[in-house]
């Protein structure tokens, strides 16, 4: 990642768990806190972001905002016409405004914003991101330069990977795939912990070897170079334990289910997009 690609100034109207995570991820990989400002009308998020230095903190969007080239916007969907209402006449004239809310169209920020040829992007980010593992979907509108989509993409990879989408579209997909994929893989290890428990083990220690076999798991399946269907084979001997444990997720049909949750999680994403518009 090239830091010297990240925006001068990074607002952030906002500032609980996902913008909390940017910030750390900023501050960690050694961004001055002075290039920071960020607006929340929560006092507790306000005491946390002074007690880590930021240059401005306040409740709402200030005339100091214009300065950011970047202005992060990390508030729930149903308070993004408030946010926008505060920050529209606080706006930079060669601002990019990035969205990480589910649901709320590039079309309906810049009108929110009331600027018709804003340069925005909408991010779909995931918590992982917390621990600087997040993964992140982009999308640009046709004002976005290369010089702010270098710059946005520079801070979502602070805090994780980022892809860049070709359709606003895709990022209800990415919402299936990675943005609520987290969740998936927790309930997975729940299910594993429990059945081990009924095993027989502890839960302690049905836990940890769970968990550290999701994380070895994901990071063979990175480091390995072998395509993940060939890592399930290595570990698959014919008429051994785990070809036994597959037959049965087979039997479950295991792939329809997945294939039928990340459907269902795709369907809501585009429901919520109608009623935030
Ligand atoms: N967390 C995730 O995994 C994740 C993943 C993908 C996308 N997102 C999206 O990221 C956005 C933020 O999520 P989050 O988990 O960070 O939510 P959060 O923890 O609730 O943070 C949102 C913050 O915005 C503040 N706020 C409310 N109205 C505001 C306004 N008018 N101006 C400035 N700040 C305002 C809230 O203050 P109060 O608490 O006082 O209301 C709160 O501190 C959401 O749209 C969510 O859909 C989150």
């Amino acid at each position: 990642m090239d830091l010297s690609d990240l925006p001068q100034h990074i607002g952030f109207v906002g500032a609980g768990n996902m913008a909390s995570a940017i910030i750390g991820g900023l501050l960690d990989a050694g961004v001055s806190a002075d290039r920071l400002c960020a607006a929340d009308p929560s006092a507790a998020a306000r005491e946390k972001l002074e007690s880590q230095g930021i240059a401005l903190v306040t409740a709402q969007p200030a005339k100091q905002f214009a300065r950011a080239d970047l202005i992060i916007l990390a508030v729930k969907p149903q308070f993004m016409a408030d946010a926008t209402a505060s920050l529209a006449p606080n706006l930079g004239p060669d601002c990019v405004v990035m969205s990480v809310a589910a649901g709320i169209s590039t079309p309906s920020l810049k009108t929110l914003l009331s600027r018709p040829s804003l340069p925005v992007v909408r991010c779909m980010p995931n918590t992982p991101a917390l621990v600087r593992a997040g993964a992140s979907g982009l999308f640009a509108s046709d004002e976005v330069s290369d010089e702010q989509r270098r710059g946005v993409e520079a801070v979502m990879r602070v805090v994780g990977t980022a892809r860049w989408l070709t359709s606003e579209s895709h990022i209800d997909i990415v919402t299936a795939v990675s943005g609520s994929g987290p969740a998936y893989f927790f309930a997975f290890m729940e299910a594993m912990i429990a059945a081990g428990e009924r095993l027989g083990l502890d839960h302690e220690t049905a836990h940890q070897l769970t968990l550290q076999t999701a994380l070895g798991a994901a990071t063979l399946a990175e480091q390995g170079g072998e395509p993940i269907d060939e890592l399930r084979r290595n570990v698959t001997s014919p008429g051994g334990t785990t070809e036994r444990a597959l037959a049965s997720f087979e039997d479950g049909n295991l792939s329809a289910l997945v294939d039928g949750a990340m459907q269902a999680c795709l369907d809501r994403a585009r429901e919520m997009a109608e009623e935030f518009g």
